[in-house]
């Protein structure tokens, strides 16, 4: 083949695989077989190889990814990504449609579906895909290019007439439900083939599809995030010809995006509220999830005349759903004992459909919140779950309560082994504080100990551990480094290549660093970030050991509640004991000492407590940056803080304290800028 033959040749397969993707993704016809399909594709990719120079900027290839990306360069949005501002009530509503109508007669908006995903914008040049770039801090965004070429729903190539030579759209990247379970699928299939026991696999599972899109998108290999099969939804264009709302959703569709069908005009705010209350229960049925209405001006010049906050579009809101609710019956309360010995209350309901799911327990928290409801034995209660977050009772229906119901009353002894509770003051639990000796306890804590960022024991899960106590194989976690090999096979079900993994996991969960070891103890109030800074303050078991309360106290991010759990822990013979013989085992504890280097870097002494959940990044992720950057990382508010860096549903308290505290919070936007 000649050179403008091969070109040509390149040009026709783009063309066929570009006009057989349209069919499926758009129109959900499939004109040949996937065997062809890969065929096609596998030629195409194989002469891109061979002749760069004729690879087109909107091939279908690119598709399949492939580009690994060290980093995502930081660019900055031609238009701001603004965020709408949230509404959860009609009184809300009216008074947004109030605030309209000071400037616009008759407003007519357009209601769409809120889509639960990742905000991506969109950039094209002369009817090509050129750019995408997330939200970032509105101002300033990733570009993550690459992976956005992955997505079969964002077309790479425009199609029609009247296309603008440069123009960026807005949409939300979304993984459906469906998916979603696949992926899930997947993860609990190949963990299955390694070996992964059952109890460990919720820890890998991925949260939500919302989680998990906004993971995908920042996938540093974007043949991995391709596999991840994410949708878009087009709901918004800037450099368009067009006047109003409608026309821009109805043109994109013209072009190849995918817009979803459920937008409605409403001709006044009556109209608004009749589209929600037809979507409420009719979006739980969508292939996706969606988690209120966003409600726009549909006239762009009267867009332009109402303007922007410096957060949010006037002329645009958000109504979010309420968490959905149901109602049920409090048949007993039980008292679980955790791993510390804390005793939480869960209410056993009668079985209740709630967002899809039978809800058959709830929890209640603490005492003070069975007295805060004033829960007595056989209410009508209201059961409310939200997102991942585990169903909770949220108030009792009085009417319904029956004549002479008995108040349900916290138990002053440990409902396991009768040791009598107690409880540290300021703090909202009690205690059982038979660390050594109450069941539950034991076995919580040897199933911390082998947790993955622990000793990360491969090969046994919780129910083995349960079994192995019950066998009497264990008795505390020293044991795991002295097992009886003999005495595993002859238990049901253990073969010799599960008993293998397990000695494996053992023998490599010695290598675990000080800092996991010194976690997996279990110390109270000692969670894995506490233990990293205890490790890098101390480098020893020895030292830490040896160090008097206030040192520990003293240390920055620790503080006086924990300091006292520590040496309470060290004050007890079976815990040292048990110390020695981990130690005998080969487990580290200790680690080599670092030089304090004096960092100057932008947070040098400064400190930080991170919050909630962030938009860009995760929040080990955050905390890394600001450590490399010389800040310290606590886990508590105190005065000596300097900043709260909190992110969507950051802890109220820690809000309060900080606020009480005068310490500066910080929105992700704001940290973003300091960045900068
Ligand atoms: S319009 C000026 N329409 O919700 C902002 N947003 O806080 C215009 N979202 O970040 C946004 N579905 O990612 C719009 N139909 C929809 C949407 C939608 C989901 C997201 C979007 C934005 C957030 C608003």
């Amino acid at each position: 083949m000649n050179l403008s033959a091969t070109e040509e040749k390149i040009n026709q397969l783009a063309e066929k695989i570009h006009h057989y993707n349209t069919q499926y993704y758009q129109h959900s016809i499939s004109e040949v077989s996937d065997f062809e399909f890969d065929k096609l594709l596998e030629e195409l990719i194989k002469l891109e190889e061979e002749y760069p120079q004729f690879k087109r900027p909107d091939s279908p290839t690119l598709r399949v990814g492939g580009d690994i990306s060290e980093g995502f360069e930081t660019v900055t949005h031609r238009y701001p990504m603004l965020s709408l501002s949230n509404t959860y009530n009609e009184e809300e509503l009216l008074e947004f449609d109030e605030r309209i109508r000071k400037t616009v007669d008759n407003p007519v908006y357009v209601c769409e579906l809120k889509f639960d995903g990742v905000a991506i914008s969109l950039r094209y040049e002369n009817g090509i895909f050129t750019q995408g770039i997330t939200r970032g801090d509105g101002t300033q965004g990733d570009d993550v290019t690459a992976n956005v070429r992955t997505i079969r729903d964002i077309p790479l190539k425009l199609k029609g007439k009247n296309i603008p030579n440069d123009f960026e759209m807005r949409g939300e990247v979304y993984l459906s439900k469906t998916q979603f379970e696949i992926l899930n699928q997947e993860i609990v299939t190949k963990a299955k083939e390694k070996g992964v026991e059952e109890e460990k696999l919720p820890d890998l599972l991925l949260k939500n599809p919302r989680n998990a899109a906004s993971g995908a998108i920042k996938m540093k290999d974007s043949a991995e995030m391709a596999k991840r099969k994410l949708s878009c939804f087009i709901y918004d264009a800037y450099g368009t010809p067009f006047d109003s709302h409608t026309s821009i959703l109805e043109n994109l569709e013209k072009w190849g995006f995918v817009v979803s069908d459920f937008y409605r005009k409403a001709n006044g705010i009556s109209e608004v509220l009749e589209f929600i209350k037809e979507w409420e229960q009719k979006r739980l049925e969508l292939p996706y999830e969606t988690d209120g209405v966003v409600i726009k001006i549909n006239d762009l010049d009267k867009r332009e005349e109402l303007g922007f906050t410096s957060k949010s579009p006037r002329w645009a809101i958000a109504y979010k759903y309420k968490a959905e609710e149901a109602q049920s019956k409090l048949e007993s309360v039980v008292y679980q004992v955790g791993r510390t010995g804390a005793v939480t209350p869960v209410a056993n309901l009668s079985p209740v459909q709630l967002s899809g799911t039978t809800v058959r327990r709830a929890t209640l928290h603490n005492e003070g919140e069975i007295k805060r409801l004033d829960l007595h034995e056989g209410d009508t209660v209201f059961v409310e779950k939200s997102g991942e977050i585990i169903p909770k009772v949220t108030r009792v229906v009085l009417e319904l309560r029956e004549e002479n119901a008995k108040p349900i009353v916290f138990p002053s002894a440990c409902p396991e082994c009768q040791t009598e509770l107690s409880r540290e003051e300021g703090e909202a639990a009690y205690y059982c504080p038979n660390e050594n000796g109450c069941p539950p306890q034991i076995l919580a804590k040897i199933q911390h100990f082998i947790h993955r960022k622990a000793m990360d024991i491969d090969g046994i899960g919780g129910k083995t551990v349960e079994l192995f106590l019950k066998e009497n194989i264990i008795k505390d976690v020293t044991d795991l480094y002295n097992l009886d090999r003999e005495k595993i096979l002859n238990l049901e079900g253990f073969k010799e290549k599960s008993v293998d993994n397990i000695f494996k996991g053992v023998e490599k969960s010695k290598n675990q660093p000080f800092k996991s070891v010194l976690f997996a103890l279990g110390i109270r109030h000692v969670g894995a970030s506490i233990a990293e800074i205890l490790a890098e303050e101390f480098y020893s078991i020895d030292n830490l050991m040896k160090a008097k309360e206030e040192d520990i106290a003293n240390v920055f991010g620790i503080g006086q509640r924990i300091a006292e759990s520590i040496k309470l822990y060290f004050s007890q013979e079976k815990n040292v004991e048990i110390i020695e013989k981990l130690k005998a085992a080969g487990l580290k504890f200790e680690q080599a000492e670092k030089k304090k280097v004096v960092v100057d870097g932008l947070f040098s002494g400064k400190s930080f407590v991170v919050s909630g959940t962030f938009q860009n990044f995760e929040r080990e992720e955050l905390k890394e940056k600001i450590k490399e950057l010389g800040g310290k990382i606590s886990s508590s508010v105190s005065k000596k803080l300097d900043y709260l860096l909190a992110g969507d549903k950051a802890g109220s308290s820690k809000l309060e304290k900080a606020e009480k505290a005068g310490v500066t919070v910080l929105s992700e936007e704001g940290f973003l800028k300091m960045l900068e």
